[in-house]
């Protein structure tokens, strides 16, 4: 990825100017910059008094007397689903749409902000009678339907934390997450739909609680499958029943800013998840600030959609907290974009006339694939804004996706953050910048980003170098659950006072920032992280496998594949047909992180290529897995192991 990435910067001269039209009736003008500029934390003061609703207004703006801990706003207080919900309906807008919701058989909703508002309140007080208050953890495994919306909601209106579990998790991946917060309460469904058919969470849930030692209440089930599950008595309740009897009424109490909003578990360079921690007014402030301002939002007139699932922190920011809070009218899609026929996505642009369209690049680079006719035969010109997020976007798939797409006149915004940042940090403003296809380009105003050399110096224009934020920003995380020594250690040992993304990323000579991948053992595969350390560990837990190493190779379409070269314990080694041991592994490797981890490729190996010091060459099985040449080798303990590695590779 980063290789090509730089050479196709080496000749992009391309620039791209806002339409007129576009320019005219921009959210976002250039007095954004000129606010921000000097103004250091206040800016982010004016814009969250001007965009959220305090219960309290703050009159603390940043404390960063204890870094890296940051509060933002202390002494307000805020809630973060009367925000979201009840004060766009006080304010008079009860009628506009906040969901089309269309399910993946076909099915639809249209709720309005009225509805969302009742229901949100509806589920609080089911909560409430649940005993889960201020404080308790509630862990959401759902498919994406308005009751997944509705139950983070809900927890974030009584002041709980919600822990939101990526449905194509494995139970054994949820197990972990709910040990680790120690849920009192489980949200999921029977099932959801999925290319065509139903696939069961329920079952994943029940199979997690019985390995926990934590004790979970209860689990809430929402009736969307239609598929058979058991429910334990006591335990288990389904959610249209308990929901039925409860009031619509609940009153919207204000917490201090810093109260915890959510935790969401991503992978890190060792084997374990990380639980980011955010917290509600710094968080909700640059939601709703990029939101607006990145997507140019028009709430009267817009339809937004963003493609993301909530299990990922896209979901959080983008589906959930920032339209919401900004009153926007949006698309919710459960299923896949190649389901019922390779159209649905256009086909979906189409019916809901969606003018604001978010999504990855292993998205476009796919739909690339399977040819321009298909979203040319649907009528796409509602489209008027396009953005790109979760892997730098490789300038043929920025240029398909403007013309194809975007009509050839649609801004392009290419938005780089992270689950630790929260919300948006690099990205041009469509009404503004001059975009340059493959470059996420420019910290937005209020934003402070360096890039650095490894001795923590500013590399100048025209240098690759370590991506860092130089100063705390409003949606920071403010730690990892339960483990604040590995916050300190991961983002801020390297360069003390600045924030280590673990990005690689190059200023160009416009100073425009071009995003080159992950530094670290982190993959970046169909735009979701994967740790090479913790998809190794599930591989050696099977009792066939002696050693293993994985490797993030490059791939066509999801940007990153799994590698994985597996050395078998002896007595296995012949015990079945090498396809069958591979089959066994990757099936194993689903089993236990979940079907998104399991390996592009497996090789069978006899050894593993070693420095002196018994560290594995990872870059050399990279090198290996991308079919590049081998390139010096004197380190290797054993010479021969490429040999072996190379020959079971043309076995294949
Ligand atoms: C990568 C997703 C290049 C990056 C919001 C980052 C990007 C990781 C971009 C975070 C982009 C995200 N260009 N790379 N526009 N956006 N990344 O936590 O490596 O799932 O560190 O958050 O995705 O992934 P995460």
């Amino acid at each position: 990825m980063s290789e090509s990435t730089i050479d196709n910067r080496l000749h992009e001269e391309r620039r791209f100017e806002p339409p007129t039209e576009f320019v005219a009736q921009r959210i976002a003008g250039p007095e954004l910059y000129e606010a921000a500029k000097d103004n250091g934390p206040e800016f982010w003061a004016d814009q969250s008094r001007e965009l959220l609703h305090w219960h309290k207004p703050f009159t603390e703006v940043l404390d960063w007397s204890n870094p890296p801990f940051a509060k933002w706003f202390a002494d307000g207080h805020i809630n973060v689903a009367y925000n979201c919900l009840d004060r766009h309906v006080e304010a008079g807008h009860g009628e506009r749409i906040a969901l089309h919701f269309e399910g993946e058989p076909g099915d639809q909703r249209d709720i309005s902000y009225a509805e969302l508002t009742a229901e949100v309140r509806r589920a609080a007080n089911l909560l409430l009678s649940l005993g889960v208050s201020q404080g308790d953890r509630v862990v959401i495994y759902m498919p994406l339907i308005p009751e997944a919306v509705i139950a983070m909601l809900a927890v974030a209106r009584i002041g709980a934390i919600h822990s939101v579990v990526f449905g194509g998790f494995s139970a054994e991946s949820l197990r972990a997450r709910i040990d680790d917060a120690e849920a009192k309460l489980v949200i999921t469904a029977d099932g959801g739909y999925r290319k065509g058919s139903v696939f069961a969470l329920k079952p994943a849930v029940d199979d997690a609680l019985e390995m926990i030692a934590s004790p979970v209440d209860n689990v809430l089930v929402v009736k969307r499958g239609g598929n058979e599950v058991a429910m334990v008595d006591g335990r288990d309740l389904w959610w249209h029943e308990e929901i039925a009897p409860m009031s619509d009424q609940h009153h919207a109490e204000g917490f201090e800013a810093e109260n915890p909003l959510f935790i969401l578990y991503t992978s890190g360079t060792t084997g374990k998840p990380k639980g980011i921690l955010h917290t509600s007014g710094g968080y909700l402030t640059q939601a709703a600030f990029t939101h607006k301002n990145v997507f140019d939002l028009h709430p009267e007139t817009d339809v937004y959609w963003c493609t993301a699932d909530i299990g990922w922190i896209t979901g959080h920011s983008y589906v959930v907290y920032g339209p919401l809070a900004n009153g926007a009218t949006q698309v919710i899609y459960e299923g896949t974009p190649d389901s019922p026929a390779p159209g649905r996505w256009w086909d979906i642009v189409e019916k809901y006339k969606v003018s604001i369209f978010y999504t990855a690049p292993t998205a476009i680079r796919a739909f690339m694939k399977a040819g321009r006719q298909i979203p040319g035969a649907r009528d796409l010109s509602s489209l008027r804004l396009l953005g790109s997020v979760g892997e730098p976007i490789n300038p043929e798939a920025w240029m398909w996706y403007r013309e194809v797409i975007g009509g050839g006149v649609a801004p392009i915004v290419d938005t780089w953050w992270q689950t630790e940042t929260g919300a948006i940090m690099i990205s041009a403003l469509p009404g503004v910048t001059s975009t340059k296809p493959g470059a996420a380009q420019v910290p937005l105003p209020g934003i402070s980003i360096d890039v650095l050399s490894e001795e923590g110096t500013h590399v100048g224009p025209e240098a690759g170098g370590l991506l860092v934020v130089t100063q705390p920003w409003p949606s920071m995380l403010r730690g990892i659950w339960g483990d604040p020594d590995r916050y300190v250690d991961t983002y801020w040992s390297r360069f003390g006072d600045k924030y280590f993304a673990g990005d690689g990323a190059h200023l160009d000579a416009d100073h425009d920032i071009w995003l080159l991948g992950r530094v670290d053992d982190v993959m970046n595969v169909s735009g979701h992280r994967l740790s090479t350390m913790e998809i190794e560990s599930a591989i050696v837990a099977h009792e066939m496998t002696a050693e293993a190493a994985v490797v993030g190779a490059q791939d066509d379409t999801t940007g990153q594949a799994v590698v994985a070269f597996v050395i078998l314990k002896s007595r296995f080694v012949d015990q079945k047909p090498a396809d069958e041991l591979v089959a066994e592994l990757r099936n194993w490797v689903g089993q236990q992180i979940g079907a998104i981890a399991k390996p592009r490729e497996i090789h069978l190996v006899d050894e593993l290529p070693k420095t002196r010091s018994g560290k594995i060459m990872r870059r050399l099985l990279q090198d290996i897995a991308e079919g590049r040449e081998i390139g010096d080798t004197t380190t290797l303990t054993d010479t021969s192991v490429i040999r072996t590695i190379t020959t079971s590779l043309d076995d294949e």
